[in-house]
C-alpha cells in the first residue's frame, strides 16, 4: 500500500498548551490530567505539531514519475509545493489533525479550497505516507496531489470532532477537545452561576456511550468498508452482550481525563471482574488471565493503524481475517 517511497523522519511529540484557565483555579487536578491527553491535542497549529517539527529535508515522491512534495517552515505555518515537470501548485498548512498516537493529517489551504492533505505523518513508524482512505499511485492533477478537497460540511464535521469551538468561517477558537466540549454549561458555571455543568459520568451507560459516540461514532461513515468499522469503539461496544446489561459505559474502563493505556492489559482485565467471576466461567486455566487478549482483539487496519475491537465476545475462528489480528505489546 505504501510501496512508494516516503522519507524517514524522527518523531518528537510537541504539544501546544491549550488554555483551560477558566477551570484550573477550582479544578486543578482534572485540568492537569486532561491537558496531558491526546484529546486535548487533537488539533495543533502546524508549526507546533510533530508533522511540522519533523519536516523531511529531502522532497517526498509519490512514485518514480508522480508528484514530488517540498515542505518549508513559514511564519504562519508550513508551506507545501507539489511538483511534476512543469506543473506546480502551492499550499499552506496552518492546522494539523491528530495528536500523533498513530497518524497526523494536515489541512492544506490552496486558493479558495481546503484539502485533506494527501501526505500524513505516522509518528510510530517515523514515516510520511499516503493519508488513510486516499488512493495510492500517481495523482491525476496538482491539486489532487496536495490533497482531497473538503466540502464545507465535511470540513465542519472534521473540525467539530477535533476542536471545541468554531467561528462561522470555521476558524477554530479552541483547539482540541477541551472541557466545555464534554461539560456543556461549564462556561456559565465558571462565571459562578451556581449551576453545575453536564457531567457525563452521571449519564446512564447507554447515554454516555452515545455521548462519546458523537465523535467516536455510533454509526459508520457511508463510504466505509465493513472491516474499517472495527475502529469505532461505541459502534462495536454496543453490539456486546455486556452492553445489554445497561451498565457498561466508556468510563467503566477508561477513567475520565485519560488516554487509553497501551500495553497494560491487566488494567483492563481487572474491569471484567466487576461483572464476571472468571473462576466459575472458565474451566480452562489458560482462559483466566488475559481477558482482553481473547475477547477484545487487537486489529491492524493499515500499516500504521491499530485498534481494539470493542465488540466483547467469544471470537470464533474466521470472525476476523487472521491477517489483521495482532498480539498486544
Ligand atoms: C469558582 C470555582 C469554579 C470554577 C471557576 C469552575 N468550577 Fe466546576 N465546580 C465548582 C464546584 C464548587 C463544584 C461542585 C459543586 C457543584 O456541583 O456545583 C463544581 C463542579 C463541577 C463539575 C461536576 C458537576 C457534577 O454534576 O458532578 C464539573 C464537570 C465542573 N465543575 C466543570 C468545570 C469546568 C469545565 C470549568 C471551567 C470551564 C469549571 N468547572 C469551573 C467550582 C468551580
Ligand atoms: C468532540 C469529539 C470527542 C468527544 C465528545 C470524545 N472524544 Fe475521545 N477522542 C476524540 C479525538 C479527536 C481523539 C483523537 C485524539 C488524537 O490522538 O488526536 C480521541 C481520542 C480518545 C481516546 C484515545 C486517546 C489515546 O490515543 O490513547 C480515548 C480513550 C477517548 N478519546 C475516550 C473518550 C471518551 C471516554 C469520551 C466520552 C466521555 C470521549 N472520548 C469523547 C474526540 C472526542
Ligand atoms: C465524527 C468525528 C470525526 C470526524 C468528522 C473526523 N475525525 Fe479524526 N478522529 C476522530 C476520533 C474519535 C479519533 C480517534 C480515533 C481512535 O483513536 O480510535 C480521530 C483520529 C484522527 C487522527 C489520528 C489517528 C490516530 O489514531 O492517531 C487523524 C490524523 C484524524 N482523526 C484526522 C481527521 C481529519 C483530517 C478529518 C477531516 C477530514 C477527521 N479526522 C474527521 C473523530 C473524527
Ligand atoms: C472527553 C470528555 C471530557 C473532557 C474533554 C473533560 N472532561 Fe471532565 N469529565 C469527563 C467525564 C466522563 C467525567 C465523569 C467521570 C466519572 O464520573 O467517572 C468528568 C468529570 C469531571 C469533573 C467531576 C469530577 C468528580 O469527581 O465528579 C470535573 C470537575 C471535570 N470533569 C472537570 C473537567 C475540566 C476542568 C476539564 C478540562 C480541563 C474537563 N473536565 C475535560 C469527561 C471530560
Ligand atoms: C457492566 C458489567 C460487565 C462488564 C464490566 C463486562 N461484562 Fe461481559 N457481560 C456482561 C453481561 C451482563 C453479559 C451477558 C450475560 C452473561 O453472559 O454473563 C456479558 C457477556 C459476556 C460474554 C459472552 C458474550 C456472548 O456473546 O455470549 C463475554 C465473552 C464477556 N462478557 C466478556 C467480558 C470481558 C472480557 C470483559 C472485560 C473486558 C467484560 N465482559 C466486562 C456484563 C459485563
Ligand atoms: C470493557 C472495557 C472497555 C470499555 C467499556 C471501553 N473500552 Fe476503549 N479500550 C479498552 C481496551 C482494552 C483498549 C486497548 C488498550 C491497549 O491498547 O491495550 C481500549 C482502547 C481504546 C481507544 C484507543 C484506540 C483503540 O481502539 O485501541 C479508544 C479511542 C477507546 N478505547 C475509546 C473508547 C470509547 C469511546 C468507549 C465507550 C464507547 C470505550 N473505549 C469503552 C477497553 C474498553
Ligand atoms: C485463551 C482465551 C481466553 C481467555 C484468556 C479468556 N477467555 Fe473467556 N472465553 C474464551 C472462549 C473460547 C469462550 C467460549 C466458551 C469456552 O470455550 O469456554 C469464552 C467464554 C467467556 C464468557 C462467556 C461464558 C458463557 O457462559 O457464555 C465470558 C463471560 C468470558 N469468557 C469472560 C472472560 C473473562 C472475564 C476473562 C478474563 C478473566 C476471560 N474470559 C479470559 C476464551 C478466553
Amino acid at each position: 500500500m505504501r510501496a512508494a517511497l516516503f522519507a524517514l523522519a524522527v518523531s518528537a511529540a510537541v504539544h501546544a498548551a491549550p488554555s483551560n484557565t477558566a477551570c484550573s483555579s477550582c479544578h486543578p487536578a482534572e485540568t492537569k490530567l486532561h491537558e496531558r491527553t491526546r484529546m486535548a491535542h487533537a488539533m495543533l497549529p502546524a508549526l507546533a505539531s510533530p508533522f511540522g517539527q519533523n519536516l523531511p529535508d529531502q522532497p517526498l515522491h509519490e512514485s518514480s514519475n508522480g508528484y514530488s512534495f517540498v515542505y518549508r517552515r513559514l511564519q504562519n505555518g508550513v508551506g507545501v509545493t507539489a511538483l511534476r515537470g512543469e506543473t506546480r501548485v502551492d499550499g499552506l498548512i496552518e492546522w494539523v489533525l491528530g495528536a500523533g498516537a498513530q497518524g497526523e493529517t494536515p489541512l492544506v489551504r490552496t486558493g479558495e479550497d481546503t484539502l485533506e492533505s494527501r501526505v500524513s505523518y505516522f509518528p510510530q513508524l517515523h514515516q510520511y505516507g499516503i493519508t488513510v482512505g486516499q488512493d495510492a499511485g500517481v495523482s491525476p492533477n496538482a491539486q489532487a496531489a496536495l490533497g482531497r478537497k473538503q466540502k464545507p460540511h465535511d470540513l465542519e464535521s472534521c473540525l467539530a470532532c477535533h476542536s471545541t469551538a468554531l467561528t462561522p468561517d470555521l476558524q477554530p477558537l479552541i483547539l482540541g477537545v477541551q472541557c466545555e466540549r464534554c461539560h456543556p454549561g461549564a462556561e456559565e458555571h465558571a462565571r459562578g452561576t451556581g449551576k453545575p455543568p453536564l457531567n457525563p459520568g452521571k449519564l446512564t451507560a447507554p447515554d454516555q456511550v452515545r455521548f462519546c459516540g458523537a465523535c467516536h461514532r455510533v454509526k459508520p461513515p457511508v463510504d466505509d468498508a465493513q472491516l474499517e468499522n472495527l475502529r469505532f469503539q461505541p459502534l462495536r461496544l454496543m453490539k456486546s452482550r455486556c452492553f445489554e446489561s445497561g451498565k457498561l459505559a466508556c468510563t467503566t474502563c477508561h477513567p475520565a481525563h485519560s488516554d487509553a493505556r497501551r500495553n497494560d492489559p491487566d488494567f483492563y482485565n481487572e474491569k471484567c471482574h466487576a461483572c464476571h467471576d472468571a473462576q466459575t466461567l472458565h474451566t480452562d486455566q489458560r482462559k483466566t488471565g488475559d481477558c482482553i487478549g481473547c475477547h477484545m482483539p487487537y486489529v491492524q487496519l493499515h500499516p500504521a493503524l491499530k485498534f481494539t475491537d470493542h465488540f466483547i465476545r467469544t471470537v470464533k475462528p474466521g470472525d476476523l481475517p487472521q491477517s489483521i489480528l495482532r498480539q498486544r505489546g
